[in-house]
């Protein structure tokens, strides 16, 4: 959530900067500026409402020569998403310059303290007290340095920036607490971001910083301080594992198709060297160090956001069928407010594509004081949530771009499936035929990608649509939920899943000719129960669109609009479904020529609470 770039070096500061925002538009995407020291010396702050693109041609005809600068991509938290809220932030002196991702909880009260000492205000944001605390308590040290460490220390909340200024025009300063900031180091040059795909174009030697760390850097040194103790910290450099292909966007119009047609090799990548169907085994390598405690587990709590917390329901039928261990799943923005009773048997597992959504972070601090196992399935690599977790399972997703999450759901969903497989060790019925049917997947989601054509044409008839429901039973269910999350969040329409069930106990009160249903109604135990509640929408003039398994005609005779899935277990039938409706939803979105991958009034990596 907001994008930080910074750089020092050789090259035009502003180019690497501006060139970093465009990587990190998907962070948010409403405002956006660039702060620089010229060659003169002198500070410069150029920003404005809108996309990184409307900002290039100004930077290109405004920004003086220069080696040090610092950018912001914003989604707005405090105040109208215009020019002036836009960072970088500057001091009343215009000399300090701050860009900030994150909230400062306690801005009021620094703002107010300020405000008697003679500072002015000029925006709605948290930010600005920043630059002018600095400005504070530098007129009151000895060094820039002392006065920046001062004001960290007063600061509340969640906070990723960086800071440069004219009082040190040879260096760049970022400091993190509960935001991530990682640093590139190339050579005599260092890019600076709030994530690494703003670095892997320069570098993969990076630096990740942690809470309270405060990095101060020269074109030729990085040094670190722990601000909070004044203490100098070795930097600790890592190898970034990121694929640069990846990130392009290849023949595809937008992220989200790419990634929705990325389905098969997220299986593959997500299964590899984990499923060895041929000696019956699932090997985790994440969770071997805490394979012991795995064997006495009471409960496991899973807690998760959005899509992630979907998948983790799907997670819940799938351990407690396979695994036979009671399984609770929790949103994470909840999970801090209950007082419910946690034995140290209890495991908590995280779900995150990102690794830094903040609510998700927030529940693993507090189950640290339950002192129970903490496990994670992540798929940003060396991310907060990977950090915190004593162990886990990478999901191996590679970067998601869009804003609308696909193929990390199928990847949580498969990852998911190995570690319910892996806790069963190996005694449910289903074990042989399911770690063959992994090995097949990646084929069958290659199937329902054919299908997108046929997706597409039945879609359109419904592109006006003001409603929709989405409704499943069993394994199917959390689909629905899913579903109707990302009709919802990328074509605008209202959409709700339901338990298929649920929908005589209050929700058919809506339906008539106009408020269409979604239904999955694959092959399972439950499906005669699916079809009966889909002759009730019938009968009462609903339309429906039904996604059934290749070959059930029963089903076909209840609507036209039916889509088909390849036939599968009904443990990984979420996946299949998952591909047809994230199609379903791509294709709404296409015809109501949205932007896809920067839906409104959204982010990606909720980095606030
Ligand atoms: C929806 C979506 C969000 C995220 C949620 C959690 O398409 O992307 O609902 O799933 O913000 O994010 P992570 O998984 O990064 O913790």
């Amino acid at each position: 959530m907001c994008g930080i770039v910074g750089y020092i070096g050789p090259k035009q500061a502003t180019d690497v900067v501006v060139k970093g925002l465009s990587a990190l538009e998907y962070r948010g995407y409403d405002s956006v500026g660039v702060a620089l020291i010229d060659q003169n010396q002198t500070g410069q702050v150029i920003k404005q409402a809108g996309r990184v693109e409307n900002l290039k041609p100004l930077v290109k005809q405004q920004a003086g020569k220069s080696q040090l600068a610092i950018g912001h991509t914003r989604w707005a938290t405090h105040g109208l998403p215009n020019s002036v809220n836009a960072h970088p932030h500057s001091n009343n002196a215009k000399d300090i310059f701050v860009v900030h991702n994150g909230i400062i909880e306690n801005y009021q009260e620094i703002k107010d303290r300020l405000t008697e000492h003679g500072y002015k205000f000029y925006s709605d944001t948290d930010t600005e007290v920043i630059p002018n605390l600095i400005d504070y308590y530098t007129a009151r040290s000895k060094t820039f340095l002392a006065g920046l460490k001062a004001a960290l220390n007063d600061l509340r909340g969640a906070f990723a920036i960086a800071v440069i200024t004219t009082r040190e025009p040879t260096t760049l300063f970022a400091a993190r607490f509960s935001s991530p900031l990682v640093i590139g180091v190339g050579n005599n040059e260092y890019v600076l971001a709030s994530d690494p795909n703003a670095i892997m174009a320069h570098t993969k030697d990076v630096v990740f910083l942690e809470d309270n760390d405060l990095a101060v850097i020269n074109q030729t040194s990085l040094k670190i301080i722990d601000f909070s103790r004044s203490m100098p910290k070795k930097p600790k450099l890592e190898l970034l594992d990121y694929d640069q292909e990846q990130a392009a966007l290849g023949h595809f119009p937008n992220f989200m198709l790419k990634e929705i047609y990325e389905a098969p090799q997220t299986i593959r990548a997500a299964t590899r060297g984990r499923v060895l169907a041929d000696q019956g085994i699932i090997k985790l390598g994440g969770l071997e160090s805490v394979n012991k405690q795995l064997n006495h587990i009471d409960r496991i709590v899973i807690v998760a956001c959005g899509t992630s917390y979907y998948a983790g329901l799907v997670g819940e039928y799938l351990i407690e069928e396979l695994a036979n261990i009671p399984v609770e799943v929790q949103l994470a923005s909840e999970f801090k407010y209950r007082k419910e009773p946690f034995s140290r048997a209890t495991i908590l597992l995280a779900i995150s594509q990102s690794g830094e959504t903040a609510d998700t972070i927030a529940a693993l601090e507090k189950a640290k004081d339950f002192g129970c196992l903490r496990l994670g399935v992540v798929n940003a690599i060396g991310s907060t949530i990977a950090r915190l977790t004593d162990a886990g399972v990478y999901t191996h997703a590679g970067a998601e771009r869009a804003v609308a999450s696909t193929k990390a759901f199928i990847a949580q969903v498969t990852v998911l499936t190995l570690i319910a497989l892996h806790l069963s060790k190996g005694e449910n019925k289903d074990y042989r035929k399911l770690l063959n049917e992994l090995s097949l997947l990646p084929q069958k989601a290659a199937a329902v990608l054919e299908q997108a054509p046929e997706i597409k044409r039945i879609t359109i008839k419904y592109m006006d649509k003001q409603d929709f429901f989405f409704i499943g039973r069993g394994y199917n269910y959390p689909c629905a939920l899913e579903g109707a999350l990302k009709l919802k969040e990328i074509s605008y329409i209202h959409a709700e899943g339901y338990a298929a069930g649920e929908m005589k106990h209050g929700p058919l009160a809506l339906i008539d000719k106009d408020f269409p249903t979604l239904a999955l109604a694959t092959d399972s135990n439950e499906l005669a129960k699916t079809i009966s509640n889909i002759e009730e929408i019938k009968t009462r003039n609903g339309p429906l669109i039904i996604m059934a398994s290749a070959g059930n005609k029963k089903v076909a005779s209840l609507t036209d609009d039916l889509i088909y899935l390849p036939k599968t277990m009904e443990q990984t039938q979420p996946i299949l479904s998952a591909i047809a409706l994230q199609l379903f939803a791509y294709y709404i979105a296409e015809a109501k020529q949205l932007d896809i991958d920067h839906p409104r009034n959204l982010a990606k990596s909720v980095t606030v609470e």
